[in-house]
C-alpha cells in the first residue's frame, strides 16, 4: 500500500500538468490559482488585468509554485487564441483550463438594458464557450487528454432576484458544460462545473448590500459566506486526472448547504 502522502499524490497531484485559469486575476479564480499550484501544476494566471495577475503569480512563485501571467480578453476569440499559442509555445501543453472569469449585473427586470445583457452573456456564457471550443479539441489531440472546469453558479439553479442576466448565463454554463462533456467523453478530455454560493468578490460587492445579506444568510444552513480557499478541493477533484477520472458533466455546489436546503 503506498503511504497517504504518495496515496494522496497519486491521486490529486497535478505535478506534470500545465493548467490555464482565466480569470485568475479575480476573487475566486486567484484561490483556484493557488490550489492548482500547491498541487503541483505549472499555472498561467490569465485575465485582462495585468498587475493582478503579475501579483498572483508572484505570489505562487515566492509560495514555492510556478506561476506566469498571460494577458486574454475573453470576449474576443482572437484573445483567446493568442493566449492557447503563447501557452503553447512555452508549454508545449495545456492539461487544465479553468473557465473563471465573470460579471455581474443587478437592476430590476424592466430596467435592464440591452448592452448591458450583452456584456454579462458575452463574459460569462460565450467566453466559456470560446474556452470549451478553443482547447478542448486540443486537449483532444493529446496523448494525456485535459480537463476543462467551468464556473457557474447557484444562481443557474435558483435564478436570484435583480440579477437576471446573471442568472441565466450561468444556467446556460451549466447546460453547455454537459453538452461539450458529452461531445468530448470518449476523446480524453473531461468538462465540468463548479456551482460557488455566495463568496464576498469584486463582481458581487454591489449587490451584497446589508438586507439581501440576511435573506441569504438565512436561506443558507451554514449560515456564513464561503471562503474562496474553500473551493480548492471540490476543483482538484473535478481536474485531477486519476481523482476525476469517471467524472464528467457534473456540477458540483460549494455553498454552505444553499441549494439543498429550503427552510
Ligand atoms: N463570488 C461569488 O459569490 C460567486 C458565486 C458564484 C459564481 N461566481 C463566479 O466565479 C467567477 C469568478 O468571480 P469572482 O467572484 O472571483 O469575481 P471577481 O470580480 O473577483 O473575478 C472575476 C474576474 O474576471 C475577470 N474578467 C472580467 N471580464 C473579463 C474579460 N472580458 N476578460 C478577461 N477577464 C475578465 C475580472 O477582471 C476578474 O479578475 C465568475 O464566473 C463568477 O460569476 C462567483
Amino acid at each position: 500500500m503506498p503511504s497517504p502522502s504518495e496515496f494522496l499524490q497519486q491521486l490529486f497531484g497535478l505535478e506534470s500538468d500545465a493548467a490555464i485559469v482565466i480569470g485568475g486575476t479575480g476573487v475566486l479564480g486567484g484561490a483556484l490559482c493557488d490550489g492548482i499550484a500547491a498541487a503541483g501544476a505549472q499555472v498561467v494566471v490569465a485575465g485582462r488585468s495585468r498587475e493582478r495577475g503579475e501579483a498572483r503569480a508572484a505570489a505562487i512563485r515566492e509560495a514555492g509554485g510556478t506561476a506566469e501571467f498571460a494577458p486574454v480578453d475573453v470576449t474576443s476569440r482572437k484573445s483567446f487564441q493568442e493566449l492557447r499559442d503563447a501557452v503553447l509555445g512555452r508549454h508545449g501543453r495545456v492539461d487544465i483550463l479553468v473557465n473563471c472569469a465573470g460579471v455581474n449585473s443587478a437592476v430590476p427586470y424592466e430596467e435592464i438594458e440591452d448592452a448591458d445583457w450583452q456584456r454579462v452573456f458575452d463574459t460569462n456564457l460565450k467566453a466559456t464557450h470560446l474556452g470549451c471550443q478553443i482547447f478542448a479539441p486540443l486537449m483532444a489531440r493529446q496523448e494525456q487528454g485535459g480537463s476543462i472546469l467551468n464556473i457557474g453558479s447557484v444562481t443557474a439553479h435558483l435564478p436570484l432576484s435583480r440579477v437576471f442576466a446573471y442568472s441565466a448565463s450561468k444556467a446556460a454554463v451549466n447546460n453547455l458544460t454537459k453538452n461539450v462533456a458529452r461531445e468530448y467523453a470518449t476523446k480524453g478530455v473531461r468538462v465540468n462545473s463548479l456551482n460557488p454560493g455566495f463568496f464576498p468578490a469584486e463582481q458581487n460587492r454591489k449587490i451584497l448590500q446589508p438586507e439581501r445579506v440576511k435573506k441569504i444568510m438565512d436561506q443558507t444552513p451554514m449560515a456564513r459566506f464561503g471562503e474562496p480557499p474553500e473551493l480548492i478541493g471540490a476543483a482538484l477533484l473535478l481536474v485531477a486526472r486519476q481523482a476525476g477520472s469517471f467524472v464528467t458533466g457534473a456540477e458540483i455546489f460549494v455553498d454552505g448547504g444553499f441549494t439543498g436546503m429550503r427552510f
